[in-house]
């Protein structure tokens, strides 16, 4: 004999309907649930977003806009002492290997093996100008 069951509508039905019906339910709410969890999961993303630019901002806000001459003391120094070499080469060839600023501030963002790259948290782009002008005017006559 085929045993009946009772759905929630009271209604008696075979075991195999009953099954079915719990599936496509228990189907229909992994779908809401997956689609409600990946709503939360990018407002989640746009929020971390948000927190990291405004730090960012932030971070340029705070940042102390030092002299070029302050910013080479700060940051160079140690490798090209007065612009001399040091750890690193001297500066003197600077004009003729970067006589674009652009090429130069990229090299200094960027660095090269044993120069440290300079982010903009490091040095801002404020500072960076005043750095570019500062090794611009280094005489090496004396
Ligand atoms: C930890 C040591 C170190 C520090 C700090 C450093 N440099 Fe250097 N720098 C080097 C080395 C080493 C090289 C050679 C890189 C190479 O060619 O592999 C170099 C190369 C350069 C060059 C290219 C020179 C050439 O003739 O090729 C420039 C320009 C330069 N540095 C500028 C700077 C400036 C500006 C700063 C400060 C923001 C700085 N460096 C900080 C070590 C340093």
């Amino acid at each position: 004999m085929k045993k009946l069951y009772i759905n929630r509508h009271f209604q008696r039905v075979s075991l195999k309907e009953q099954i079915f019906h719990l599936g496509s339910v228990s189907f229909v709410f992994l779908l809401t649930a997956s689609l409600l969890s990946g709503c939360v999961m990018s407002e989640e993303m746009r929020r971390i977003e948000a927190v990291k630019k405004a730090q960012r901002e932030r971070d340029l806000e705070g940042s102390t806009n030092l002299t070029g001459e302050q910013i080479f003391v700060r940051s160079c120094n140690t490798c090209h002492p007065n612009g001399r070499a040091g750890l690193g080469p001297t500066l003197e060839s600077l004009p003729s290997k970067f006589p674009e600023d652009a090429a130069l501030k990229a090299f200094i963002r960027k660095g090269k093996g044993m120069m440290p790259p300079q982010s903009a948290d490091r040095i801002n782009d404020v500072e960076l100008d005043s750095l570019i002008a500062y090794l611009r005017q280094l005489d090496f006559s004396k």
